[in-house]
């Protein structure tokens, strides 16, 4: 089992060496933690593939460490230009055509590219030092929560990575927002993330929001049941609660503090003041905290779906996803569901 080890130059020197000789690292980003391995290194990318379990057709993010070298890796267009220079960086990953050096494996043989620059000094210092672009999933299993603290990869991952960099609670807590611009007519938002929609509209004008069936194959990430606990998850449809049965062991994820306990076992309070941006970056945790305390259900209490409160439901709904086309409205559905 590999402990996380605190990121300082030293650490992050030693991270970069590994990437170098071809290893997989997992680093802080201000999203969550990825899992890196050098585009350089298309058996590292193999093995990142491999030790989250994830299918070979769902393509990685490639990260690079400033705006300018993101020639290297893909066709940049006017409009990468205007978002590079606004949001970069930060939370937006790029879809682009791809470039020659970036091995197939990375893409699952797509002709586009994913990129990001991210915003977190850690993460910038290890791709610097590593000389070359990093591709990067999020530290997690395929279809469980994003790591959004070292320990979180270490308890979902740490026996197969080579090096854990710890760089504290990641800031944002959600995953970047993903926007396909590889045909400049037609800017197609791939999945909800870190910016709102609305933001990129500023600058670019109006973007087509793809609906998560059409999106299985384009962006994988948007399979309807990912980002979930083990634990079975209700989506409630307001926030208003009532009393819940006493004899079963149901965790209340909320947004802001209940005015009473209703019965359940535990309540996560995403924000004490409703702000969003804190709720998206304690959410993450929370679900991580629930999942942990042995209960039978998670009741979700939906958010806003403004800014970043788009994301946030977004992540809800795949989470409480039942995988039978529907959402379940009643317990006694999903206790049936969990006993078959
Ligand atoms: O915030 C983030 O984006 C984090 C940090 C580590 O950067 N990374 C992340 O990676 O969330 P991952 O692998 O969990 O999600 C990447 C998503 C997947 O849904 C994948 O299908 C999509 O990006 N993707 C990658 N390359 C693509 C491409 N060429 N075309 C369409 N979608 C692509
Ligand atoms: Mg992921």
């Amino acid at each position: 089992m590999v402990e996380s080890m605190f990121a300082t130059e030293n650490t992050i020197f030693s991270a970069a060496l590994i990437l170098r000789q071809g290893g997989i690292v997992a680093f802080p980003t201000e999203t969550v933690y990825g899992l890196g391995a050098s585009i350089q290194k298309p058996q590292a990318v193999a093995r990142v593939f491999e030790v989250k379990r994830r299918p070979r057709f769902d393509p990685l993010i490639v990260h690079i460490a400033r705006a300018k070298d993101l020639h290297l890796v893909a066709w940049s267009n006017d409009l990468a230009k205007r978002l590079a220079d606004v949001f970069w960086p930060g939370p937006l990953t790029l879809v682009l055509l791809k470039k020659e050096p970036v091995p197939d494996i990375v893409t699952a043989g797509l002709p586009t590219v994913a990129v990001r620059v991210p915003d977190n000094d850690i993460a910038l210092r290890l791709i610097d030092l590593a000389g070359y672009p990093v591709a990067a999933p999020s530290a997690n299993l395929f279809g469980c929560i994003s790591p959004t603290t070292a320990s979180h990869v270490e308890e979902n991952m740490g026996r197969a990575v080579d090096i854990i960099l710890d760089g504290g609670p990641c800031r944002i807590g959600l995953e970047s927002t993903i926007l396909a611009i590889d045909r400049e007519d037609q800017p197609t938002l791939l999945r909800h993330g870190g910016i709102p929609v609305q933001e990129i509209e500023k600058i670019i004008g109006p973007v087509a929001v793809t609906k998560s069936r059409d999106t299985v194959v384009r962006a994988p990430g948007m399979l309807p049941r990912h980002y979930a606990p083990r634990t079975p998850i209700l989506l409630l449809k307001g926030t208003q609660l009532m009393p819940i049965e006493m004899d079963r062991r149901i965790g209340l994820l909320a947004l802001t503090r209940p005015e009473k306990n209703f019965g359940y076992r535990t309540v996560e309070v995403l924000s004490q003041a409703g702000d969003l941006r804190e709720a998206s970056a304690n959410l993450f945790a929370a679900m991580h905290r629930l999942d942990a305390t042995g209960l039978d259900l998670i009741h979700c209490q939906p958010v806003p779906e403004s800014g970043i409160g788009t994301a946030i439901m977004d992540r809800l709904r795949r989470a409480a996803f039942s995988g039978h086309g529907k959402q379940f409205d009643s317990l006694s559905n999903r206790k049936g569901e969990q006993n078959k």
